[in-house]
């Protein structure tokens, strides 16, 4: 009896020891290629957060749509099939949170400095409670950059996208930014571009120029306008019920794990983009074209209006406290 007990006692503590080593699995998914802002920062994040907890955590990072494309990744957030995603702002607009699409208006952010007071500030803060409903708690905000135009055809002033069939992410404000060119939106996840580009499915599209040439979408598009009409960044969310079930050091760990990882994306972030449209230059098969001053007028009375636009579905007083605080 006695020998019974104790190795019930042994075997209860050797699986209690087996499951206290068993790290915390954190998927990163992520649908942009590894050497991006966003995927170099994921990658860091990793080494981080695993060196800060001794390998109590270890994190799954899945580049380039590996695992899920953009609608997809965001269901298998909330259902915990992933911990982790860096969607772009632009695609929060299906979880019901329309407000994140305030950071596609056309012009809207000055410079990169203006933005950071948004998204280090009140504002950025708000915008990420909004995700928690939705079982989402959002930890930091990602930069990519200014976003240039590209087509088979030049794109100088806005009566040369009349009747273009242009990509866009998911957002409201993207469409109406599209149409406000004369060019006909289309929505399509982005691991789908590169592919719609080369068929003709679309004509055209936008991004920063690090996401343009690590898909190598200047192989498909003979053109490239150096518009910075736009911006496009990320918010990094995880799971809210697995964020809270986690161990209190454990999070505190990761907390500045992501704060050391948003510091290191935030420095790269421009220069990559440098590199990247000086790349696709020098493949000497895409055009790089600078709007001048003229032309820059022209696409700002195109697209302003779009801020008024869509004031009724992102809310007035969002659009003016940006526009605000960027001193306009
Ligand atoms: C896109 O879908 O165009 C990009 O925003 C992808 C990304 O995450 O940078």
């Amino acid at each position: 009896m006695k020998l019974k007990y104790a190795l019930l006692v042994l075997s209860a503590a050797l699986s209690f020891n087996a499951s206290a080593q068993a790290p915390i699995v954190i998927k990163f998914s992520h649908v942009v290629a590894t050497d991006t802002p966003k995927g170099q920062a994921a990658e860091r994040f990793k080494q981080l957060a695993e060196k800060a907890t001794n390998g109590r955590v270890k994190v799954e990072v899945y580049p380039n749509s590996q695992l899920y494309k953009d609608k997809e990744e965001l269901e298998a957030l909330q259902l915990g099939a992933v911990q982790m995603l860096a969607p772009s702002l632009a695609k929060f607009g299906p979880l019901g949170v329309k407000e994140f699409e305030v950071f596609d208006l056309p012009y809207i952010f000055p410079s990169k400095a203006a933005l950071y007071n948004v998204t280090e500030g009140e504002i950025g803060k708000s915008l990420l409670k909004k995700l928690e409903p939705k079982g989402i708690t959002g930890l930091a905000y990602w930069d990519n950059g200014f976003k240039v135009m590209s087509a088979n055809k030049p794109l100088r002033t806005p009566a040369d996208f009349r009747g273009l069939k242009m990509r866009i992410q998911s957002s409201k404000v993207l469409d109406a930014q599209m149409r406000a060119l004369g060019a006909n939106p289309q929505v399509l996840a982005f691991s789908e571009v590169y592919q719609a580009l080369q068929t003709g499915v679309v004509d055209g599209t936008e991004n920063p120029p690090s996401n343009m040439y690590t898909q190598k979408m200047h192989e498909v598009q003979k053109y490239v306008t150096v518009s910075n009409h736009g911006y496009l960044g990320y918010a990094v969310i995880v799971n809210k019920k697995f964020w809270d079930g986690l161990p209190a050091d454990i999070r505190t760990a990761l907390d500045q794990a992501m704060k050391d990882a948003t510091t290191f994306e935030k420095a790269i972030a421009q220069r990559d983009n440098d590199l990247a449209l000086e790349a696709i230059k020098k493949t000497g098969k895409t055009e790089v074209y600078m709007l001048n001053a003229q032309q820059q007028a022209e696409w700002r009375k195109a697209l302003l209006p779009v801020q008024t636009q869509m004031e009724s579905r992102i809310g007035a007083g969002l659009i003016s406290a940006i526009n605000k605080q960027a001193g306009k």
